[in-house]
């Protein structure tokens, strides 16, 4: 990017963790908990990423499900999707392998971690137990002298909820997150599905650049020009900025999880790329089904 157009972007929040810790469950309440606090939409359109505003100002783009077939696409290309992980630890279950595996993915992408420590509102809820577990992984929260940001959560009761927001708010101001806005746009495609009355529907998270209404848009093998933009709110959009998830309609076929999407400047450019990936597709099939 010209570093003269670089404006500051909402950070990209994966929630990870040990099974039945209560990812799900902390989505769910961010989102509602945001819906009551008066963002437009009401329910709200599932598009497995969706973001809310801070109450310290600023938008979160949270991406759903973690173990998403997505992720795994976006890992292998080390494609880097995710700015914060946000660690669901269970405060009456503690640190368990899926929460062990998920310190190491963050480590790994060099990406930092938040801890929520969730189910505070349980009667058997130790809080101190999951601090010094997660030592023994070298996840140092505040309170026993690190530097890694905690909060206290319950899904269900609604607790903390905001300072989780804040926590993460904070966070991105150090991580000073810039995109920019004005150059064709690229981004990722986090799910895609073939939609019998709209046809293919991908979304897709805007990593750089201004996605547009009329566009036309690459993103693996498929083609098309975007013919409608959808906001998590089920709202038309006539664009879509960086860390903004949407749907977008105009595909002529279905992309892949985790394919990468870009702007180009011909239908004839595209149909030039897209032909020569559907070759190398057919031929690696070929190649394999001959072994
Ligand atoms: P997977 O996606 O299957 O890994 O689970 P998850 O981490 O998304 O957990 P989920 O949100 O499905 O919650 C698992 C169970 O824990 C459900 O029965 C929730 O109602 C319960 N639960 C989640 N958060 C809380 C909480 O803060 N307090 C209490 N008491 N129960 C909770
Ligand atoms: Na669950
Ligand atoms: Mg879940």
């Amino acid at each position: 990017d010209a570093p003269e157009n670089l404006l500051s972007r909402p950070p990209v929040v994966t929630i990870m963790g040990h099974v039945d810790h209560g990812k799900t469950s902390l989505l769910d309440a961010l989102r509602s908990a945001n819906v009551v606090s008066g963002e437009a939409g009401g329910i709200t359109q599932h598009i497995g990423a969706y973001q809310v505003t801070s109450p310290l100002g600023g938008k979160i783009t949270f991406i759903d499900t973690p173990g998403h077939a997505a992720f795994t696409a976006m890992r292998a290309r080390g494609a880097k999707v995710t700015d914060i992980v946000v660690l669901v630890v269970a405060a009456d279950d503690g640190v368990m392998p899926q929460t062990v595996e998920a310190i190491n993915h963050a480590r790994a992408a060099k990406v930092p971690l938040i801890v929520a420590i969730n189910k505070i509102d349980k009667p058997d809820a130790k809080p101190e137990r999951v601090r010094s577990e997660l030592l023994q992984y070298e996840v140092q929260v505040e309170s026993m002298g690190g530097d890694t940001l905690e909060v206290e959560v319950s899904a269900k009761a609604h607790t903390n909820l905001d300072k989780l927001l804040e926590a993460i708010s904070l966070q991105a101001e150090v991580l000073d997150l810039k995109a920019n806005p004005d150059r064709e746009a690229e981004g990722t495609v986090i799910e895609a599905k073939l939609d019998r009355g709209r046809g293919p529907v991908a979304t897709v998270l805007v990593q750089r650049g201004t996605l547009h209404v009329g566009d036309i848009v690459v993103a693996g093998a498929e083609m098309g020009r975007v013919r409608a933009l959808i906001s998590d709110k089920g709202s038309q959009l006539g664009s879509a900025e960086p860390s903004m998830p949407v749907e977008v309609l105009g595909f002529n076929g279905t992309p892949e999880a985790g394919d990468r999407l870009a702007v180009v400047e011909s239908e004839a450019r595209a149909r030039e790329i897209t032909d020569y990936r559907k070759n190398q597709k057919r031929e690696k099939a070929a190649a394999r089904s001959a072994t």
